[in-house]
């Protein structure tokens, strides 16, 4: 498959980010994943006057592949504001895994542009995936 073209992806997240619920945290995050079957997914976090209950933008674009019927994680790319890199959360982390690869290129970006680069493998090293199971 050809490289990942990253310019798309953080342009399909800053696009989706505005979009975010975010009024506890204020905090907006939009995530865009490419998928295997070549299209880009988005999603952005949608929080709950409930507050365990809200969901992180990574969770979104992900429930939007397997909605759309891909079923691959090929690079994703998280977007946000903030001095700090907004990395995805642990949990987020092992959702990524269910669908990628150890190499996934995960991305973080700023308003500014591409922060850091990360390979799933750096995130969550050592995980449990859908093999760890008994067949
Ligand atoms: N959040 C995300 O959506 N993705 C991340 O990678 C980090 C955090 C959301 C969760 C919550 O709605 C807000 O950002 C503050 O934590």
């Amino acid at each position: 498959m050809a490289a990942p073209d990253f310019d798309a992806l953080f342009t399909a997240a800053a696009r989706i980010q505005p979009r975010a619920y975010a009024p506890y945290s204020r905090f907006k995050v939009g995530a865009a994943l490419l998928a295997d079957d070549g299209a880009f997914y988005v999603g952005c976090n949608v929080e709950n006057a409930a507050y365990p209950v809200g969901a992180c933008a990574e969770a979104g674009a992900i429930s939007a592949m397997i909605a759309g019927g891909a079923k691959a994680i090929s690079a994703l790319l998280v977007f946000g504001e903030g001095a700090e890199l907004v990395t995805p959360c642990g949990a987020c982390r092992q959702r990524i895994r269910e669908f990628a690869s150890s190499e996934t290129p995960i991305v973080i970006a700023g308003p500014e542009g591409v922060r850091a680069r990360f390979s799933l493998e750096e995130l969550l090293p050592a995980s449990f995936g859908p093999a760890n199971l008994p067949r």
